[in-house]
């Protein structure tokens, strides 16, 4: 069996994020104003400053306004809920971004629901889970969406493909599902208590893994010429004493060797989710905004 074919993510997002800022541009002289994205982090999480610093500067290397609101993390859940009613009311935002995880003493439920479901770019709020599920335009979570791309720009139609979904959360496993289910695969979403998870997952000829298991899925697991999509990003100590590095929830090296493409760690499908939740913004300027966008073409 030859090598997989390495399904470059980073290589991908730069096209994406390149087409967004084509239609930014197209936004702004039709609209009269950029559009924003507005992200809240409240507290010093280190990670989640990362994300954020980096969701900033892409938005604006992309041509849109980006509003950043930092809270001390014993801000009141009320004074954070709020700023999200505020940003709901201002015109200039057109996505709302919450970053996640939130302090102990706030409920993520009730902040999520406060946001306004047209603003949701996340794709969270109850609204656009129930319109995802029923096939109604809505906002579909980031890094779903992106593993998606890359699936359709791989394969091309995913029809009649038999598909397993490693993981049940609801910002990846559970959309995940659903989008396959939309794309016509037959879908098994497979989690910690499966049966026999090897064998499932033979049976696939696309495996989505999102488990948070470092290297959990093995080569020899893979149906030879599959495309797997590792969703999995797990610091673990490297060989060198002290360093740590970034792995899958795929082991890379024996699962390459089986299936027909593969996204590494990193550079697979990490760089897709600040790319779509852009993509996901501008689509939420051009719908409040009433300007027909056509969606598919970007
Ligand atoms: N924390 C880690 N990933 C995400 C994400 O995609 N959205 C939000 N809001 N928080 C996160």
């Amino acid at each position: 069996m030859s090598e997989a074919a390495i399904i470059d993510g980073k290589a991908f997002a730069e096209g994406l994020r390149g087409r967004v800022a084509e239609f930014a541009s197209q936004f702004e002289a039709r609209a009269g104003r950029k559009a924003g994205l507005a992200v809240v982090l409240v507290g010093e999480d280190p990670a989640s400053q990362v994300y954020v610093r980096n969701k900033g500067k892409q938005t604006v290397a992309c041509g849109m306004n980006s509003f950043e609101h930092k809270l001390a993390a014993d801000t009141g859940e009320a004074d954070l809920l709020a700023l999200v009613e505020k940003l709901n009311a201002d015109p200039a935002v057109d996505g709302i971004l919450v970053q996640l995880p939130l302090p102990s003493h706030m409920n993520e439920q009730k902040v999520i629901a406060t946001i306004n479901p047209d603003k949701d770019v996340d794709g969270f709020h109850v609204v656009n889970v129930g319109r995802l599920a029923t096939g109604l335009p809505g906002f579909v979570p980031c890094t779903p969406l992106g593993c998606v791309m890359l699936l359709k720009d791989r394969l091309g139609s995913l029809s009649g493909l038999d598909a397993v979904v490693i993981g049940r959360s609801n910002i990846v496993g559970k959309p995940m599902a659903q989008l396959l289910t939309a794309e016509s695969c037959t879908v098994t979403v497979a989690h910690s208590r499966t049966k026999d998870l090897p064998e499932v997952v033979r049976r696939a000829d696309i495996v989505v893994a999102a488990v948070g298991r470092p290297e959990m899925v093995k080569g020899d697991w893979i149906k030879p010429g599959a495309t797997v999509i590792d969703v999995g990003i797990n610091r673990v100590p490297a060989a060198e004493e002290g360093k740590t590095k970034l792995v899958g929830d795929v082991d890379f090296v024996s699962a390459s060797q089986v299936a027909g493409a593969i996204t590494p760690v990193p550079g697979g499908v990490g760089p897709m989710t600040i790319a779509v939740l852009l993509r996901n913004t501008l689509v939420a300027a051009h719908r409040n905004a009433g300007i027909v966008l056509d969606e598919n073409a970007i």
